[in-house]
């Protein structure tokens, strides 16, 4: 497999050429990329209408998504209205369940902050079980943390790409300013949890003993994304907000059977409640780079 440095530049080089020609506007770069998580695909309705978008198959290295619920395109344009921050949206992630290694994993982020010039923020949704049980289904987590336990590590992939070579420090993955930044906008209107969420590989829902064992080493939700994109985003100087949308209780709180269709049902309702957040944040009038 070729260096995961010219996979991201031959991709973004395939993409830049696309879009300055679909979008007059292509000279100002987005400052901002939004990874959605399952069944979060309403999200792309929020950027303007005839924006410049593309999808996963048309760019060469990209991996491409087989999940319900993962749309699979990239999208270029602003959020919530014309004067909203311009961002690259991705709209579908790979997982390392599908067989896609930590670096494959984080390629279309890569990509997409290669558009920005270097992002100045990454936005990185999903959809989790809840281990902490005070949390409901459709709430909103604000991560503050979380536990890598895919059994995989980003920074071990040493080829000559970024990732490699050093012990990276983990203390601020998730930019505590933007957390208070998203606290104070979601206000009173709109609970906002706030939790520790350990990314399994999946695609297996976790035991009942493993979500037990997960309440003990202080998760408050579960799910099989973010880790290494955040790290990769971490790894490079970008701010990160990672927010989960709570889809389910995990294994063992409730007695029913877990599936992927109630989290895929349960995601898209609450998907509105985080159109509203982002939107909001990414309005004209909040300042980035706290
Ligand atoms: N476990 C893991 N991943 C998930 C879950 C869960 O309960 N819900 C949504 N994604």
């Amino acid at each position: 497999m070729l260096p995961i440095k010219q996979r991201v530049q031959e991709a973004a080089a395939e993409v830049r050429s696309r879009w300055l020609l679909a979008d007059a506007e292509a000279s100002r770069l987005p400052e901002i990329v939004i990874t959605t998580g399952s069944a979060l695909g309403e999200l792309v309705n929020q950027i303007v209408p005839g924006s410049f978008e593309m999808s996963y198959n048309g760019i060469p290295h990209m991996p491409s998504t087989r999940v319900d619920g993962h749309a699979g395109q990239l999208v270029i344009g602003h959020f919530g209205s014309p004067e909203g921050k311009k961002v690259v949206m991705l709209d579908g992630r790979v997982h390392g369940y599908e067989g896609h290694d930590p670096l494959t994993q984080v390629l279309p982020f890569l990509v997409a902050n290669e558009l920005c010039g270097g992002a100045r923020l990454a936005i990185f949704t999903n959809a989790a079980g809840a281990v902490n049980e005070s949390f409901a289904v459709g709430d909103l987590m604000l991560i503050k943390d979380h536990i890598n336990f895919t059994g995989d590590s980003l920074v071990s992939y040493n080829e000559e790409s970024d990732f490699g070579g050093e012990n990276l420090d983990m203390t601020y993955v998730y930019t505590p300013e933007y957390r208070r930044i998203l606290k104070e906008i979601a206000g009173q209107q709109l609970p906002l949890q706030e939790g520790v969420y350990t990314g399994f590989k999946g695609a297996m829902f976790e035991t009942p003993a493993e979500i037990k064992a997960m309440r003990v080493w202080g998760a408050d939700a579960v799910g099989m994304s973010t880790v290494h994109e955040a790290t990769a985003a971490s790894r490079l100087g970008i701010d990160v907000i990672g927010i989960s949308v709570i889809a389910n209780m995990a294994a063992g709180i409730e007695e029913a059977k877990l599936t992927h269709q109630e989290v895929l049902n349960n995601t898209a309702a609450a998907a509105s409640k985080l159109s509203r957040l982002l939107s909001e944040l990414l309005s004209e009038s909040v300042s980035l780079s706290p």
